[in-house]
Parts: structure tokens; C-alpha cells; sequence
């Protein structure tokens, strides 16, 4: 019989600990996820209306905690309208909604080139009815983008990525290094849309090393701040009913973490304290995920204005598509990058060793956007779920 002591329990920015006296220890990710949850990967399959077509593509576009935050309005012809669901934020770790609005800008660079792929031209117009305020508690549904759609575009040669795109939440294979050749083709896939984003990189052991270190350091501030914790657990999809119910958030397949939770055994109550089994086993992910980092690329913007996180995102996802193309593996680490108090020094740290400047303190200063691990996966990368197409539109009627 299971003692009520030897509970599961989860923590972690897609991140996954499991413990049960120790015994759990083993339990991990594993790519088993619920066809069904999986589908999108496969197209649009018989879509034959251009826009839901391209929704599909942008739907698999990497976003933070895989919220998935985008809503469609497709009433108008020849337009579409891009909200942000803000029942989708993320308010602990992403406080002022930088991070959700570079899921955004990666969201328009799919639906843009998906619609390319279909000889759509967009025109797109950020923030038609003004930008989002600095607090996300003052966020409407003003929309992010409206695209106005004529005939007659290129197609995209990175497209052919978009399915095959994959974030490795995984370890690398350090006995293979990234040569300063891929580094290069990386930074400068981060540069190429310019946008007034700035793209660097390092695999140089001498800043590798302390960077490895402040991914941990900044990891552990996460795990140990009970409102930061709580938000990954409350995340947390545990098994396929669960993954299939929500196909969002942080699934989780492992087979002891399933029964522990059929079992009722599960304590999602409850942040983990730093003596806790739980804690150790997530902090040991974080360790496996920063001490294999075979070198670190990274995106900042001049300022911080709305339109240099969305400019983020359409840069980052054409980064990591040129990675799919290239094989090589780039993981977001962006725990030093959150604006929680608990995590400045950490914030202050990373801008000082990447860009030589303070962390910013107004819109107006130089901000990293995007930090990421580079490296060859172990495995191949599994997908990650999505949740069904009808779910992205605003209207009922455009379902
Ligand atoms: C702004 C941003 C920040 C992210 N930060 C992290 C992170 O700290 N840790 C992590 O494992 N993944 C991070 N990701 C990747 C997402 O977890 C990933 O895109 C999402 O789970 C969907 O998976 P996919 O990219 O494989 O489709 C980030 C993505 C974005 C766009």
C-alpha cells in the first residue's frame, strides 16, 4: 500500500520531478503523448479555406509554457485579426507579458509564412488599436496584429521546417561540440529579419561555464519562490486524459507518475520546499538541461517596447527553424530573464555577462529577450501537444 508520505509531486518550468522517497527518481518525459493531442503536426490535412490553413502552421509556434495564447478573428475577408487570450498569461514568471508577446511575434512569423507557402501576401499592422500597457492586469482585447491579405507572395524556404520544429527539453550529448561554423549560421539566422534585434552567441568554454552556472542559480530562485513553483504545477498536465483534456501546459507521460496520480496521490497543493525530494529531482533537470548546454545563443533588442518582443518572436522561431535544418538542438532557458523580484540579481547578472550593460530599468534600455542552450539532442525531439483548431477562434461561428 502506498503511504500518504510517498506522494508525487511536480514542479517546474517544463521541467518534471517526481519523488516518492526516491523511489520515483527514474521517472521522466517521454514522448508518449495522445495522438489526438498530437495532431496538428500532422497539417491542415483537407482545410481548404487559406487562412485556417495557415492558422494551423502558426499554431505549432513555440511559446512559453506552451499557454498558447492566441485568438482569431477571421469575420472580416481577406483578414486576420490576432488577440491575445488573456486568460493565457503567465503573471508570476512573466509579470508584464514580454515573454507571452514573443510567443506572439513567433505565432505572426508562422501565419505569415504559411500564408506565403499559399501565395498570400500579408501586410502586417501591429497594435491597430494601440499597444498593450506595461500591466498585465490592464490588458483588453485590443488585437496584437491585424493582416491584410492580397495575392502574390514567395514562398519561404524555411516553411519546410515548420513541422519538423521540435524545442529539445532534453539533455545534449556532450561529446558532440557545436562548431563555431553552426554558431555562426545560428547568430546570423537570429539577425537575418533584422527588426532592430540583435543576435549573439558563444560556445567558448570561458563563457559557457558561468553561463551553464546562472541558468542553475536562476533556476533553483524559480523553484524556491512558492508563487513562481506554484504557477508550473497548476500547469501540469499529468497523464493522457489529463494531456488530452488540456493539451496545453507542461505534459507529463512518466508511467509512476500516472499511477501515483490514478491513485490520488499527488500533492499539487503545494509549493516544494528546498529538503523536499521533489525539489531535488526538478533541480537535477534544471542541472542535466544547463550542464549540458554546449554553448549559448541569445536576442536582445535596443529597447523594450511592445513591438521589440514581437519582433523577438518572428526572429527566435526562424532561428530555431534554420536549427531544425541544421539538426542542431536550441532550448530557451529563460529563467534568468524572468521580471519577478525574487529573480533580479539574476536579471542584472545576465545582462551584464551577455550585453556589458545594467538590466534595464525603462523601456528605453537594451533588454536580452531570449536566452537559449544549444547542442545535439540525445534523441530524437517529440512534439509537443496543441490544443484543437476551433479553440483559436474568437467567434463560435468561425469554428
Ligand atoms: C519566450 C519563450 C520562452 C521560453 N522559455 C522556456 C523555458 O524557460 N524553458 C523551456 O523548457 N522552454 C521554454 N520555451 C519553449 C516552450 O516551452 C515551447 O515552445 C513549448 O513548450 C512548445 O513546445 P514546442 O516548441 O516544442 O512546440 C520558451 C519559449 C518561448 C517562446
Amino acid at each position: 500500500m502506498i503511504q500518504r508520505r510517498n506522494f508525487v509531486r511536480l514542479v517546474g518550468g517544463g521541467a518534471v520531478a517526481v519523488a516518492t522517497a526516491g523511489t520515483l527518481a527514474a521517472c521522466s518525459l517521454t514522448p508518449e503523448y495522445p495522438a489526438a493531442a498530437v495532431e496538428i503536426w500532422r497539417g491542415p490535412g483537407h482545410e481548404t479555406d487559406v487562412r485556417k490553413r495557415a492558422i494551423a502552421y502558426a499554431v505549432t509556434a513555440p511559446n512559453p509554457h506552451n499557454r498558447q495564447p492566441w485568438l482569431l478573428d477571421v469575420d472580416t475577408p481577406d483578414t486576420l485579426t490576432l488577440y491575445c487570450d488573456t486568460e493565457r498569461l503567465l503573471p508570476e514568471t512573466d509579470p508584464f507579458g514580454r515573454q507571452i508577446l514573443i510567443g506572439h511575434g513567433a505565432f505572426i512569423e508562422l501565419l505569415v509564412m504559411a500564408l506565403a507557402e499559399q501565395g498570400v501576401r500579408s501586410e502586417v499592422q501591429l497594435w491597430p488599436e494601440g499597444e498593450l500597457p506595461r500591466t498585465l492586469a490592464a490588458w483588453s482585447r485590443k488585437p496584437v496584429a491585424r493582416l491584410v491579405l492580397s495575392p502574390g507572395a514567395r514562398p519561404d524556404p524555411l516553411f519546410a521546417q515548420v513541422l519538423l520544429r521540435h524545442t529539445p527539453k532534453m539533455r545534449y550529448d556532450t561529446t558532440q561540440p557545436v562548431s563555431a561554423q553552426a554558431l555562426q549560421k545560428l547568430i546570423e539566422a537570429g539577425g537575418q529579419r533584422g527588426g532592430g534585434v540583435q543576435s549573439g552567441g558563444t560556445v567558448d568554454a570561458v563563457r559557457v561555464e558561468p553561463l551553464r552556472k546562472l541558468c542553475l542559480d536562476a533556476a533553483r530562485v524559480e523553484l524556491l519562490t512558492p508563487a513562481t513553483a506554484m504557477e508550473s504545477v497548476r500547469l501540469m498536465r499529468v497523464g493522457p486524459d489529463e494531456i488530452l483534456q488540456h493539451r496545453d501546459g507542461i505534459s507529463i507521460t512518466s508511467r509512476m507518475a500516472r499511477i501515483f496520480s490514478v491513485l490520488g496521490q499527488f500533492d499539487r497543493s503545494r509549493p516544494p520546499t528546498a529538503d523536499s525530494a521533489a525539489y531535488k529531482q526538478a533541480l537535477q533537470t534544471f542541472d542535466d538541461y544547463s550542464n549540458t548546454a554546449m554553448g549559448f545563443v541569445w536576442l536582445s533588442t535596443a529597447r523594450n517596447g511592445r513591438n521589440d518582443q514581437i519582433e523577438t518572436g518572428r526572429a527566435y522561431v526562424r532561428q530555431q527553424l534554420q536549427a531544425t535544418a541544421a539538426g542542431v538542438g536550441i532550448h530557451p532557458m529563460s529563467q534568468a530573464l524572468q521580471e519577478f523580484p525574487e529573480m533580479a540579481p539574476h536579471f542584472e547578472a545576465v545582462h551584464r555577462m551577455l550585453l556589458e550593460r545594467p538590466a534595464p530599468r525603462t523601456v528605453d534600455d537594451s533588454t536580452v529577450q531570449m536566452m537559449c542552450r544549444i547542442g545535439y539532442p540525445f534523441a530524437s525531439v517529440p512534439a509537443t501537444p496543441r490544443r484543437p483548431l476551433p479553440q483559436f477562434f474568437r467567434r463560435a461561428a468561425a469554428a
